[in-house]
């Protein structure tokens, strides 16, 4: 049977990937621009940590997500805009898992091996060797390998969730204060209950 709320598990689990995604683009965006020091290290450290854990949460969450269904939206909102949600929340999860791997890939494929809260070595994806090979050389210019078109990825990847999660919480704040609906409730269970 589908609740009509969700559960303290899957509240816990949205709010945790919501600061941890904000806190891992937040340093991803200041790290790369800074020049290079002992700072600039630490911060690739915590980023590649940050988005190693939101890969673990992620995973955890869409378990949960697949054995407890999630509430039935309410019936006032249109096909087109439960359709609208549906392919937005499966876009969120392929790239919170792509986003992730893509980050991890690129690593191993400069060489750099992660090691998760300097601890845990994990395995590297891709070798050196693979990251450098060219797949398009200009004269004079430097030539495009195959980790350059991770980190690409990584980028753009990023730019497009950034896109969603703006799209996310407009979507929410509508259906609070336009629509006056339960659904921002539902997850933030502090707010009073409309249903
Ligand atoms: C959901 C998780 C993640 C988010 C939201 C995220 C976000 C970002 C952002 C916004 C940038 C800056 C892109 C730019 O403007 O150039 C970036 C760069 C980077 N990320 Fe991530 N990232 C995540 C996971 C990871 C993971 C797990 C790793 C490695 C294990 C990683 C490794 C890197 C590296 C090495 C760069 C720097 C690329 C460069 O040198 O240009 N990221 N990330």
């Amino acid at each position: 049977m589908t609740s009509t709320r969700y559960s303290r598990t899957a509240i816990t689990l949205h709010w945790l990937v919501a600061l941890f995604i904000f806190a891992g683009f937040g340093l991803g965006l200041t790290m790369v621009d800074m020049s290079f020091s002992p700072q600039k290290l630490k911060f690739y450290s915590w980023h590649k940590w940050i988005g190693l854990t939101i890969f673990a949460l992620v995973a955890i969450r869409l378990v949960w997500r697949l054995t407890h269904p999630a509430p039935a939206m309410p019936a006032s909102m249109p096909a087109w805009q439960r359709r609208a949600a549906h392919v937005s929340h499966l876009l969120m999860y392929v790239l919170f898992f792509a986003i992730p791997l893509s980050g991890w890939l690129f690593s191993s494929a400069k060489g750099i091996q992660t090691v998760y809260l300097g601890l845990l070595p994990l395995p590297d994806l891709l070798t050196k060797d693979m990251g450098d090979i060219v797949l398009a050389a200009a004269e004079a210019e430097k030539p495009f390998t195959v980790s350059e078109l991770i980190r690409l990825f990584h980028k753009f990847m990023n730019y497009l969730l950034g896109a969603l999660v703006l799209m996310h919480i407009a979507a929410a704040l509508k259906h609070h204060f336009i629509d006056r609906d339960d659904i921002l409730g539902r997850m933030l269970p502090w707010l009073k209950s409309r249903s």
